[in-house]
């Protein structure tokens, strides 16, 4: 009988995890761990066992049986073939994790923004400012710069309709290390996210060994029973893209109220609709239940590893004395940096100038992908997320592969829900690669017309 193999999948890397299933099953076969004609568990089990979808393991099997390191037996499954122990030189040492040839492709990914390179010389010039300035001699407040806290709180009571002080607002390193200073102080128990979601939340969640509920993104829940917290993006739901409506956010709040839960609401990418006005966060209409997440990672850089949180009343004093007692607190000239940027209006200006490039892009991705698929969702903010059957956005997924590019199968953000489609950034590549990006995926999409078996 086929056993469970020893992989692990990384879902905060770059890499694809269909690349790091492949990867690892190649390592076991070269390595000898699983010797000619071991019998590989299913993709349904490994599937399982890795918490991925089918569809990620049966891309990783394919890539292998058309390497030959694995062969197929028709009703039998998959083996480890007996050319690749006799072709294949000595085991090599397994490699050390780095770029891969997944590195190589250029990535249509939701969370790369577009960032005008007009912009530079505002760029330029906060950091000087910050390099002239001479940094504090002890450890900063815990919470961050007060001034930068200001200006974040007058910023979200304005924009986002949170009405905030300084105090209650707390710089971090970004959505995920908000996510984790939570968990730390929410009361024991599982945390429900949205199915399709965010797969870092998600592994963030895990990693804070809490147990994972999967809440279907399609129709946000009215019953939060026995979850500690429900982990949701209200204004662009992610990756589907649907905004939720007012009597769906009613019934959200009253359902945590009723279970005792707190909603985090990850409001992402709100900043970049360009159809309609930004929808207010969630965060507004209760500040009691609701922890806010925001970041910086759209509208100045994901490398900053910038972003804030306002916590419910109740939560914010024991995740302020958690962060001072493992004085994990953002660097200050990233802190003062992101400051300048906000004072003197670059951050407006590259949210302004980004939201007239995705208002372009999108249409011309509809152009594309609406002759084959079902858009999950409105178009708003830098990506948008086609249904279709799995074999065919494996095929386009393959398609645009050939062509340098790396599209997302919205199978890698599924869960339980099993949905299958294509999510297509637009905000991170140049104009041209996009252009060549859309017609690699209608290569592979007009090529896999007709052929619609479903795997999953
Ligand atoms: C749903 C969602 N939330 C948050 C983020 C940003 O995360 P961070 O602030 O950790 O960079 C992204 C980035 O792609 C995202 O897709």
């Amino acid at each position: 009988m086929p056993t469970a193999l020893p992989l692990v999948v990384d879902r905060t890397s770059p890499d694809p995890l269909h690349v790091q299933v492949s990867a690892g099953v190649r390592r076991l076969v070269s390595g000898g761990t699983l010797p000619v004609d071991a019998r590989l568990p299913s993709s349904r089990a490994l599937a399982a066992d890795l918490a991925v979808s089918r569809a990620v393991v049966e891309q990783a099997y394919d890539q292998l049986l058309a390497e030959g390191w694995l062969v197929a037996r028709h009703g039998a499954g998959t083996f480890v073939a007996s050319v690749a122990a006799a072709t294949s030189p000595p085991a090599p040492p397994a490699p050390a994790p780095g770029p891969t040839a997944a590195s190589s492709l250029v990535r249509l990914d939701t969370g790369t923004p577009w960032i005008d390179p007009r912009h530079r010389a505002g760029w330029r010039r906060a950091w000087r400012e910050v390099s002239a300035a001479a940094p504090p001699r002890g450890y900063d407040d815990p919470r961050g710069l007060p001034e930068l806290r200001a200006a974040l709180a007058e910023r979200l009571t304005r924009q986002r309709g949170v009405a905030c002080h300084a105090d209650e607002v707390v710089v971090t390193a970004g959505t995920t290390d908000g996510l984790r200073h939570l968990l730390a102080v929410l009361p024991p128990g599982p945390v429900g996210v949205e199915d399709p979601g965010y797969r870092a939340a998600v592994a963030t969640v895990r990693h804070a060994h809490r147990e994972v509920v999967d809440l279907p993104a399609a129709s946000p829940p009215d019953d939060l029973t026995g979850l500690a917290a429900a982990y949701v993006t209200p204004a662009h739901q992610h990756p589907l893209g649907r905004v939720m409506s007012a009597p769906e956010r009613v019934a959200l709040l009253r359902a945590a109220q009723a279970a005792g839960a707190v909603v985090v609401e990850d409001d992402y990418d709100s900043e970049f609709r360009w159809d309609v006005a930004p929808v207010p966060a969630l965060a507004a209409l209760d500040r009691s239940r609701v922890a806010y997440l925001g970041t910086a990672s759209k509208s100045v850089a994901p490398s900053l590893r910038l972003g804030w949180l306002v916590a419910p009343p109740a939560l914010h004093e024991a995740l302020c004395r958690d962060r001072e007692t493992r004085h994990d607190a953002v660097s200050w000239p990233v802190q003062r940096a992101l400051l300048v940027l906000l004072r003197d209006g670059y951050v407006d200006k590259v949210v302004r100038s980004a939201r007239r490039a995705y208002a372009e892009r999108a249409p011309r991705v509809a152009a594309v992908l609406a002759a084959h698929a079902e858009p999950a969702g409105p178009s708003a903010g830098m990506y948008s997320t086609w249904l279709l059957d799995g074999d065919r956005a494996l095929a386009a997924h393959r398609a645009a592969r050939e062509a340098g590019f790396d599209v997302p199968l919205l199978a890698d953000y599924a869960r339980s829900s099993g949905l299958t489609g294509l999510v297509v950034g637009f905000g991170g590549v140049s104009d041209a690669e996009l252009d060549r990006a859309l017609v690699a995926l209608d290569r592979g999409l007009r090529g896999s017309a007709g052929r619609s078996a479903h795997r999953r």
